[in-house]
């Protein structure tokens, strides 16, 4: 390895110039020499390749220059380097690959990484200190400061995901969004290419994997269960050959690409072109939900899911099965690179291996406890075959269940629990917890296009910490990384995908790469307004959700009504409102002050360009803005914005993208005390449900509603135990004889137990409530 003489200025300026030069991932160490200055990039600046294997690098920068700046630089070899670029190696000997120093000086531009990817990285950097580019009419020189800049990498696995199995993404778009992991540092792009609604894979040895298994004859509209059908084929698949092609483009950037062929579950897309792989080749597919298209009832037998969710027709473990995966297997294997490969084991319904004689016999034959421990037999067998081509499996965490393999990694899905699990039986594990890294959530709560449900603004994954927080500190060492997953259910193009990943994709790379202590929420947001500028110029799709309004309410003590209290995350916005009563526009400068039922509309602008609005709706009952206390707290996960939530107003209209406007309680009752300000007659109680099976929340079993004149002596006014839910958001409630009151005490009644045959069955229902009304 070459060395150079790297120019080292003793003397630097403050921290603050950070910021200004809105780098994304926040390096290391950004240190600026006490005399300013800058270089000049001309077509006559060359590339020095001062060590060997530096082409890669200096091919990308010579690319980007080209499309951003309309030239191209020589690249030659040499030592004679005065006002060049020059890529070399340093023996920084960071434990991940990739550090790399970038220093800007009064001779030229040295990047120097501790290895080839160190050296990209720089580059990497250089490209975000150019000044923006103008496309339309190129500069014909590039002016860019004298600093230093020495980086490194703080997690080895920078993932992210993307589900092309429930929406089809074209090859161009891949390439796409490789370059975007690239950009942002990250190394990993776990590409989930096998699903329920499509196989995307060419298979030589299957071929009606991609002839069957990768089209479905039409897709539910609107969100689960649905309003209809598109009647519309959707699919494609990636041949062999491109996918070749992807996984070279991905080197350059190097960035691995691990492939997740699915199994046991979310494999109907295989059983509908294999159906010998099914415990019951004969029994035709069920599309749940009755939403199914024309053709696909007209077909019957088995299907290409057109609708979303997790299907009890899986992979049956035969002979027959394991030969097939194998096969596939071995074919992946030999098109990725890849040290892991991913098997999936999510979401596996065990009723098919229960009814299955087959299954039964064999859980015998092999000695096993139950379905969870033929699951982990199933996942053993596939790992030894996985494991004997020097590969290594990574699993969702559902592998934990029945016994781990013995050499698998795991990513955390279902919070950080499975990962805490795997790394305390000593295995290493990724980091992907729905709660923050879930890229399918909402990232605004007024989110108007359909997103699967959940909420996870840029400032939660921004807060994210990989390490989770109980897991004792020997165990650190086997989490390497995390990951943002992409689910596309609700995502049929790629400008949807972009909307859903930018801008929370640079906080994960913050996450990831910047030294813990250097991440700074209050750094990153000033940020932001030069990113989307960034994005702009390079026609990405991008959420403006950071721009949101929010809101809470107060008790308004001196009126004995509400105020609202307006905020948001971008300090250089200004937030207008006007009411339904009074369409005057005024500037919001306090809480407002809500003495009935109305809508206020709020506005957000920055320089006079609108980015938000917000319609807020308040209606007004006995109960509203009245002294409201519970007798039991809520989950820690779902407390709303207090007990007040219950009583200020607002009913939810979006469901858990609102997530604060509901209590949830997990396996409780909602016991609330409402003191209304006089002695009332009133006749009617009723309360703001949620009911959402998947998300294991359902309707109350009952609601008992107690009144009393004092406080102490309470009698019982009504009860109800029958509830229809049309809608997953409703008012459900108890009617009486008018009587006088003060006090009403309303206990809504958990629904206790899942039942049998849905998600979470076995478990604690959730109950989640949003408002109470007196009438
Ligand atoms: C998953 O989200 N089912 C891994």
């Amino acid at each position: 390895m070459k060395r150079l003489l790297v120019f080292i200025f003793a003397a630097t300026l403050t921290h603050l110039h950070a910021q200004e030069l809105n780098i994304v991932p926040q390096p290391a160490e950004i240190n600026w020499p006490q005399t300013k200055g800058n270089n000049t990039i001309t077509s006559n600046t060359p590339i020095v390749l001062a060590g060997s294997g530096l082409e890669n690098s200096a091919n990308f920068l010579n690319d980007y220059l080209q499309r951003f700046y309309g030239f191209k630089l020589k690249i030659i070899k040499g030592t004679n380097f005065k006002n060049a670029i020059v890529l070399n190696y340093e023996r920084i000997e960071h434990e991940i690959p990739g550090a790399y120093i970038v220093n800007s000086y009064n001779g030229g531009i040295y990047i120097a990484g501790d290895n080839a990817e160190g050296v990209f990285y720089g580059v990497q950097t250089l490209l975000q200190l150019l000044p923006p580019a103008d496309t339309k009419s190129p500069a014909a020189k590039i002016v860019l400061p004298w600093v230093n800049i020495s980086d490194y990498p703080r997690f080895a696995y920078r993932g992210l995901h993307l589900d092309v199995g429930r929406h089809f993404m074209p090859v161009d778009f891949i390439k796409k969004y490789i370059d975007y992991i690239a950009q942002h540092k990250m190394n990993y792009f776990h590409w989930h290419l096998t699903e329920d609604q499509g196989w995307r894979i060419e298979i030589k040895k299957y071929p009606r994997l991609t002839q069957v298994g990768a089209y479905r004859y039409g897709t539910i509209t609107g969100k689960k269960p649905g309003t209809g059908n598109t009647n519309t084929k959707h699919g494609g698949f990636y041949t062999q050959a491109q996918v070749k092609e992807i996984v070279a483009y991905a080197a350059k950037r190097y960035v691995t690409i691990i492939p997740e062929i699915e199994l046991p579950g979310h494999s109907s897309a295989a059983i509908a072109a294999y159906p010998e792989l099914s415990c019951f080749p004969k029994e035709p597919t069920v599309i749940p939900g009755g939403n199914g298209s024309i053709a696909s009832k007209k077909a019957g037998g088995k299907l290409v899911q057109e609708t979303w969710g997790v299907f009890e027709d899986v992979f049956c473990p035969t002979e027959y099965t394991f030969q097939f995966l194998q096969d596939v297997l071995d074919e992946v294997m030999t098109l990725f690179p890849s040290k892991y490969i991913h098997i999936g084991g999510d979401e596996c319904p065990k009723e098919a291996w229960k009814r299955s004689a087959f299954c039964q016999q064999l859980i015998k034959e092999k000695g096993l406890k139950d379905e969870h421990e033929l699951q982990s037999y199933f996942i053993q067998r596939i790992e030894k075959h996985i494991n004997k081509k020097g590969r290594t499996i990574i699993g969702w965490d559902e592998i934990l269940e029945g016994g781990l393999a013995p050499n698998a990694l795991v990513m955390s899905w279902r919070g950080e629990s499975g990962g805490i699990e795997a790394a305390k039986q000593n295995h290493q594990v990724i980091m992907t917890p729905g709660s923050h890294v879930y890229f399918d959530y909402a990232q605004s709560e007024n989110e108007d296009s359909i997103t699967i449900s959940g909420y996870t603004p840029i400032e939660k994954v921004y807060a994210y910490e990989a390490i989770p927080a109980e897991l004792p500190a020997d165990k650190h060492h086997f989490v390497m990384g995390a990951q943002a997953n992409v689910w596309t259910e609700y995502m049929t193009n790629p400008r949807k995908v972009e909307y859903m990943i930018f801008p929370r994709l640079a906080a994960l790379s913050e996450v990831l790469w910047t030294p813990k202590e250097k991440r700074s929420w209050e750094a990153f947001e000033k940020k932001l307004p030069q990113l989307y500028k960034k994005y702009e110029n390079n026609k990405i799709n991008y959420s403006t959700a950071f721009y949101d309004i929010h809101s809470t309410t107060l008790k308004d003590t001196i009126n004995n009504g509400l105020l609202w209290k307006l905020f948001t995350n971008a300090t250089e916005s200004k937030i207008t409102y006007s009411t339904t009563k009074d369409t005057a526009i005024s500037e919001y400068r306090s809480p407002l002050a809500i003495k009935n039922t109305q809508t206020i509309k709020a506005v957000v602008s920055v320089n006079g360009v609108v980015k938000q609005i917000l319609l807020q709706s308040f209606t007004f009952n006995k109960a509203t803005a009245q002294k409201i206390t519970l007798a039991n707290t809520p989950s820690k996960n779902y407390p709303g914005d207090g007990a007040f939530t219950l009583v200020n107003g607002i009913w939810n209209e979006r469901g858990l993208q609102k997530r604060h406007e509901f209590l949830g309680f997990s396996g409780a009752n909602l016991d609330a005390t409402i003191e209304m300000s006089s002695l009332q007659t009133i006749k009617e109680v009723n309360v703001g449900i949620l009911e959402a099976v998947n998300s294991w929340i359902y309707r109350p079993a009952a609601i008992e509603v107690y009144i009393s004149a004092d406080g102490s002596n309470y009698t019982l006014a009504g009860t109800a135990n029958q509830f229809t839910m049309a809608t997953p958001l409703r008012k459900v409630g108890v009617s009486f004889q008018p009587q006088q009151a003060k006090f009403i005490r309303v206990v809504v009644k958990n629904y206790g137990t899942i039942p049998a045959g849905n998600p979470g069955a076995g478990s604690p229902a959730w109950l989640f409530a949003d408002e109470i009304e007196i009438n």
